[in-house]
């Protein structure tokens, strides 16, 4: 079944090899998009501006000629040249018909399975052994789960990897902490915050303190060459921590495959690091082992170096330190090879903020240079910020715990559904504030543009108005309502549609266009390309459900709506679903 889209890039594909003009680049493919502004047409193409300047013709004109020569009489009415030189598809009630037919046989809803499948590893949330998951955390637990979800509606093979920071220093500091300056006391009451406590406390000291510092660095041989009171401890707070991270994980329906953790690749590093030094990928400096630049690169491409003074300096990536011990990139290179020689990664995506840019694209060098045949991506994200523009803190200067900003977001919730359902029972308003909390926080994070900061504004995410998850939940209830009324009444729905009032017609349009959009978000992993779309089909929605009444007309109108709002109700829900948001019957 071809999308609208396909089926006008086919057409266009062939109009302009009529054109038969060697200037014509061999590897040119033509691209029809949705149309930007509605007003002028529903789908556009740019393909006679494109090709103007090889043609040597000034794109108007050939944007006449390409429409002389498509064949699309049976989808769009005849296309017409905007502006510059766009080409604008109106299409024709019938195209719209059969294509809502099809959506409305499909399980699918108009989705085509991708056609090369690939083993996807998604490294997601991975949070650190004995702190507490940080709404810092939250960015990369949101979209990695969204991720997942599409991909794997997409035919792909995931595997969703909870990369946990268990190994290193900081598992050092905190059980120096422990054994000089544990409170009993606090630790039976919350053991996550005193663990807290606990680091932040030493790695203050760290800093500042050489005998602690060296201290810590022991404790942290001790564990690494496998001391067993050093291990159970090590094991107990690996319990705490996760037993936290669970909650908050089952909270937010999320599943992982596994969660190996970086303890789990320790045995690797001390080989890794002899055969990188064997195979001349890394070599030794000032008694570290580093891997530098193999000039193959253009120096401003190269991760490898910095431009100082005018100069490119080497900047290498240190795989062992003086000190002999390894750090967070041996670890990471470790696991590459793992992912892709033991479970055949064809892709990897790291979902991490981007303040570890650097590291990844370090990362990604030496896989480079070690001809490492997986595709490598950081997905990178931004901060979250307070109103006040600055990173997101509570009132008392803390970086908020994520389970309190969960309860906080359903106890808000909590009052919009006490404004806004009197009917509901008490049982179905608590479960109602659940999921519209839990979605508007996902809905905050996933309508946002991944790779800029966003502003964390609870009275933003939680109104009824605007691009929000409770405006698009008001949506998807609204669909349901009309087949509650119906009850045991629903008449069979048939595929005799009439397509006219113009509310009708932008809907329709839009549940045409869900096939296209799915796949888009993973051109670059970007969860807010459904959002938007969801977002509009639910305006399309709400303008529909107030120009058009429904149940009280008779027909092939009556028909036509129905099979609207059904197929609408279930794009919606489809939709959210693959954002991770589950919307309630109703509220
Ligand atoms: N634990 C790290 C942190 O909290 C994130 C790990 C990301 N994944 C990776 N393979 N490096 O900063």
């Amino acid at each position: 079944m071809l999308t609208i889209t396909q089926q006008l890039t086919e057409r266009l594909g062939k109009a302009i090899q009529k054109i038969q003009n060697s200037n014509i680049p061999e590897d040119y493919s033509a691209t029809v998009t949705a149309a930007t502004d509605t007003r002028f047409g529903d789908y556009q193409t740019n393909a006679a501006m494109a090709l103007a300047k090889n043609l040597s013709m000034p794109p108007r004109e050939l944007a006449a000629e390409i429409i002389k020569l498509l064949e699309v009489e049976d989808l769009c009415e005849t296309p017409e040249i905007a502006g510059p030189g766009f080409i604008n598809f109106r299409v024709k009630e019938n195209t719209i018909v059969s294509r809502i037919n099809e959506i409305r046989k499909c399980s699918r809803l108009g989705v085509e399975n991708t056609h090369s499948p690939k083993k996807i590893l998604i490294d997601f949330s991975s949070p650190n052994i004995a702190k507490p998951m940080h709404i810092g955390h939250i960015r990369s637990t949101i979209i990695g789960d969204c991720l997942v979800r599409v991909c794997r509606f997409l035919g792909h093979e995931v595997i969703a990897d909870n990369h946990i920071g268990d190994w290193g220093t900081p598992i050092g500091q905190v059980i120096y902490g422990w054994k000089n300056h544990l409170d009993q006391e606090a630790f039976n009451e919350d053991p996550i915050k005193e663990l807290l406590r606990l680091y932040q406390m030493i790695k203050e000291k760290f800093e500042s303190d050489q005998e602690v510092n060296k201290a810590c660095l022991e404790e942290t041989v001790k564990l690494q060459s496998g001391d067993k009171e050093s291990l159970e401890l090590w094991n107990q707070f690996k319990d705490i921590t996760m037993s936290g991270s669970q909650k908050i994980y089952d909270r937010l329906g999320i599943m992982f495959d596994t969660s190996l953790g970086e303890s789990f690749y320790d045995s690797r590093l001390g080989p890794l690091v002899e055969d990188l030094l064997c195979n001349k990928i890394a070599k030794e400096s000032d008694g570290a082992v580093c891997v530098f630049s193999n000039n193959e690169l253009e120096p401003k491409n190269d991760p490898l170096l910095v431009k100082r003074d005018g100069n490119w300096i080497p900047v290498p990536c240190i795989i062992r330190k003086k000190d002999g011990g390894f750090n967070y990139a041996t670890t990471d290179i470790a696991t590459i090879d793992y992912r892709v020689n033991e479970i055949e990664a064809e892709t990897i995506l790291y979902v991490v903020d981007d303040r570890q840019s650097l590291h990844f694209r370090q990362l990604f060098e030496v896989a480079r240079q070690r001809k490492i045949n997986a595709d490598l991506k950081h997905v990178s994200f931004g901060k979250i910020l307070g109103d006040d523009r600055k990173p997101f803190k509570t009132r008392e200067g803390s970086v908020p715990d994520l389970s309190t900003v969960l309860q906080e977001a359903v106890d808000r919730a909590r009052k919009v559904v006490e404004e806004k359902s009197n009917n509901l029972s008490e049982e179905e308003k608590e479960n109602v504030a659940e999921k519209i909390g839990i979605g508007a926080i996902k809905y905050a994070e996933l309508s946002q543009s991944r790779v800029s900061d966003y502003v964390f504004s609870w009275d933003k995410m939680l109104s009824l108005q605007g691009n929000t998850a409770p405006y698009m939940i008001n949506a998807f209830v609204r669909t349901r309502s009309i087949f509650r009324k119906l009850g045991n009444n629903l008449p069979e729905i048939s595929e005799e549609l009439s397509i006219s009032a113009d509310a009708e017609r932008a809907i329709a349009i839009k549940l045409c266009q869900y096939g296209e959009i799915v796949p888009e978000i993973l051109t670059d992993h970007r969860p807010n390309i459904l959002a938007t779309y969801l977002y509009e089909l639910a305006q399309a929605f709400h303008s529909f459900y107030e120009q058009c009444p429904v149940l009280s007309t008779e027909g092939i109108t009556k028909n036509t709506r129905l099979a609207l709002c059904q197929t609408t109700s279930a794009v919606l829900q489809h939709g959210l679903g693959l954002l991770g948001i589950f919307p309630p019957e109703k509220m």
